[in-house]
């Protein structure tokens, strides 16, 4: 593959083609609905072009969470992470370019994705969403965390982000979300091509990614939309 397909649909198999959704869970994960042969050479083409172009981010565990501690049982974690990342929207950029060349920048603007999205948000989206590149490599995750922004008024009631995961040499890397006021829900996304959905926002974590090789890495592919 050298560039993605000008559809996202042309990514999918006939079952992810038909999906009519929305899930019932705030929370959605399927790794039957890319065709196979497509995530692996989708990730083979990131992993080439934006593979350079990512940059590390890195938000450790603060050492005054515990030296700051006075109190019992009052430990406060924020979100702690380790991934690459790339923001392919910011204009004038090299991931927003290499995104472009590659065809990436248009086939999140297709129609075929903006359908498959709004089918599985289950309402109408606002076509103006931001777009976002991760790579996890082994060893790399994200801490809990809810995407709670009451900041910005149009996401303050919720929003919905929808991510294309493709995935190589990934022995186990576990998404897990809470249900009913617990952290018990856990869903592996190793698979060569995943699609996950979240109606945010609900407290979630990212395990950290176990290698079954030394080229193990896993590529996100993030749609950030505002309800319409
Ligand atoms: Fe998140």
């Amino acid at each position: 593959m050298r560039r993605f397909p000008a559809q996202f649909a042309d990514l999918l198999m006939p079952r992810g083609r038909r999906f009519a959704g929305p899930p019932a869970d705030p929370f959605f994960a399927d790794a039957r609905l890319i065709a196979p042969t497509k995530a692996k050479a989708a990730f083979a083409l990131l992993e080439r072009s934006l593979g350079p172009v990512v940059k590390p981010m890195e938000r450790a565990i603060p050492p005054e969470s515990i030296a700051g501690q006075t109190r019992n049982y009052q430990e406060r974690l924020p979100k702690t992470v380790r991934v690459s990342t790339a923001d392919i929207d910011a204009a004038r950029t090299k991931a927003a370019s290499v995104a472009g060349e590659i065809g990436l920048t248009a086939m999140l603007r297709s129609e075929s994705y903006m359908e498959f999205a709004a089918k599985l948000a289950g309402r109408a989206l606002d076509p103006a969403f931001g777009r976002q590149v991760l790579r996890y490599g082994p060893g790399d995750y994200a801490g809990p965390h809810t995407d709670h922004h009451p900041e910005e008024p149009r996401a303050k009631g919720g929003y919905f982000d929808l991510h294309l995961m493709f995935a190589r040499d990934v022995a186990r890397q576990l998404l897990v979300y809470a249900k009913d006021g617990h952290l018990t829900e856990t869903v592996d996304i190793s698979a060569p091509g995943t699609v996950t959905a979240y109606r945010l926002p609900f407290w979630h974590y990212t395990t950290p990614l176990e290698a079954r090789g030394g080229r193990a890495a896993r590529w996100v592919v993030l749609g950030t939309f505002l309800y319409a």
